[in-house]
C-alpha cells in the first residue's frame, strides 16, 4: 500500500507546528516546503530536528523538507501556509495582495505537482486566498478549502465550554462566515450543550461576552504573542481537517467552501458547515439560521466579494 503523503508550504511558527501534530500521527509522510530566502535553511532543521523526535514520540512515517516541489509530487493533501503572518494591530484583510502573490505562485506549482491533490488554504485572508488558490489550480471547489471556520469554532466553543464548566469536547457550535473579525458568524441559536440551548444554560450578558472574545480571538493572540499570529489552535484545527480527509473520516466540519446556492450565496467562499473525507469536500450543509443570523451570513459574503474584486492578477 502506498503511503500517504501530505505537503506542507510554509514552515513558519504555523506550518511547522503542524508538521508535528501531523507527524506525531503517523499516518502519512510529510513535505516542509518553503524558500530559501524566505525560510533560510529552517524548514531543513525543523524536518531534521522532528524526525529525530520519531524514536521516543513514536512515529515510522517520514518528514522532510525542500526548497523545491519535485519532493512534493503526488501528495494527497497540500496545505498552505505561507505568507505573511498578522502582526499586532493588523487587521487579516491588510495582507491581501502581498499574500496573494505568494499563494498564486506556491498554488501553481503545488498543482501542477500534485494534480489530484486536496488543497488546504490557512493564509489570510484567508477566504480570499481560497479565490486566488481555485484559480491558480484550476481544481474544483471540492478539493480548494479554507480553514477559518474551524479555527474560529475552536475558539468560540473554548470559551462557551470555560463560561458554562464544561469539556469543550462536549460543545457543539460553529462559526460560519467570514474569517475575519467583523465576518464570522458564531452560530448562537444552534448552539448546545448536552443537547441543551447554550441560550438556556448561560444569561444574554454572558453570551454576548463569549461571542464578542471568540471573535476577537485571533487579535487577543497576536497581542499577547507581540510579534506574530496564533500557531497552536490553528495547527490543530487545520490537521483535523488534514486527517478528515487522508482517512475519509466524513467529519462535519466548519469550513470555507465556494458557495453554490449555500444560503442563497453564489460564487464566493464562505463558511459552513462541510463533510469533509476522501477527496475533500463530499456535502455542504446549511444550518438553519435566525433572520439576524442569515442576514449577517450574506452581509459577510459581500464583504468577502469586495475584497476578492480588490486582488491584482
Ligand atoms: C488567526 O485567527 C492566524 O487567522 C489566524 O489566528
Amino acid at each position: 500500500m502506498a503511503r500517504k503523503k501530505v505537503t506542507i508550504v510554509g514552515a513558519g511558527m504555523t506550518g511547522g507546528a503542524m508538521a508535528q501534530r501531523l507527524i506525531e500521527l503517523d499516518i502519512c509522510d510529510v513535505v516542509l516546503q518553503d524558500d530559501p530566502q524566505f525560510a533560510g535553511t529552517m524548514h531543513h532543521g525543523k524536518a531534521l530536528d522532528e524526525s529525530q523526535a520519531g524514536p521516543w514520540s513514536g512515529y515510522s512515517m517520514r518528514i522532510s523538507a525542500t526548497d523545491g516541489w519535485e519532493e512534493t509530487a503526488n501528495s494527497d493533501v497540500v496545505v498552505v501556509t505561507a505568507g505573511a503572518p498578522r502582526k499586532p494591530g493588523m487587521s487579516r484583510e491588510e495582507l491581501l495582495n502581498g499574500n496573494a502573490d505568494i499563494v498564486r505562485a506556491k498554488v501553481s506549482e503545488a498543482a501542477k505537482h500534485s494534480p489530484n491533490a486536496v488543497i488546504i488554504i490557512f493564509s489570510n485572508p484567508m477566504d480570499a486566498m481560497c479565490h486566488v488558490a481555485l484559480k491558480a489550480s484550476g481544481f474544483p471547489r471540492e478539493r480548494v478549502i479554507g480553514q477559518g471556520g474551524m479555527l474560529d469554532s475552536a475558539r468560540y466553543r473554548y470559551f462557551v465550554s470555560d463560561a458554562v464548566g464544561v469539556s469543550p469536547q462536549d460543545v457543539h457550535g460553529y462559526v460560519i462566515a467570514g474569517h475575519t473579525d467583523t465576518t464570522m458568524v458564531p452560530v448562537v441559536s444552534q448552539t448546545r450543550i448536552g443537547g441543551v440551548p447554550l441560550t438556556e444554560l448561560l444569561p444574554k450578558e454572558k453570551v454576548d461576552e463569549v461571542v464578542a472574545r471568540a471573535m476577537r480571538g485571533g487579535a487577543e493572540i497576536g497581542e499577547l504573542y507581540k510579534t506574530g499570529s496564533a500557531y497552536f489552535a490553528p495547527s490543530a484545527a487545520t490537521i483535523a481537517m488534514v486527517e478528515a480527509v487522508l482517512l475519509d473520516q466524513r467529519r462535519l466540519m466548519p469550513c470555507s467552501v465556494l458557495h453554490q446556492g449555500e444560503y442563497g450565496i453564489n460564487d464566493v467562499y464562505s463558511g459552513t458547515v462541510c463533510q469533509l473525507g476522501e477527496g475533500g469536500i463530499q456535502r455542504t450543509f446549511e444550518l438553519p439560521l435566525t433572520d439576524d443570523e442569515k442576514q449577517r451570513v450574506v452581509a459577510a459574503s459581500e464583504a468577502t466579494k469586495e475584497l476578492v474584486a480588490l486582488i491584482k492578477d
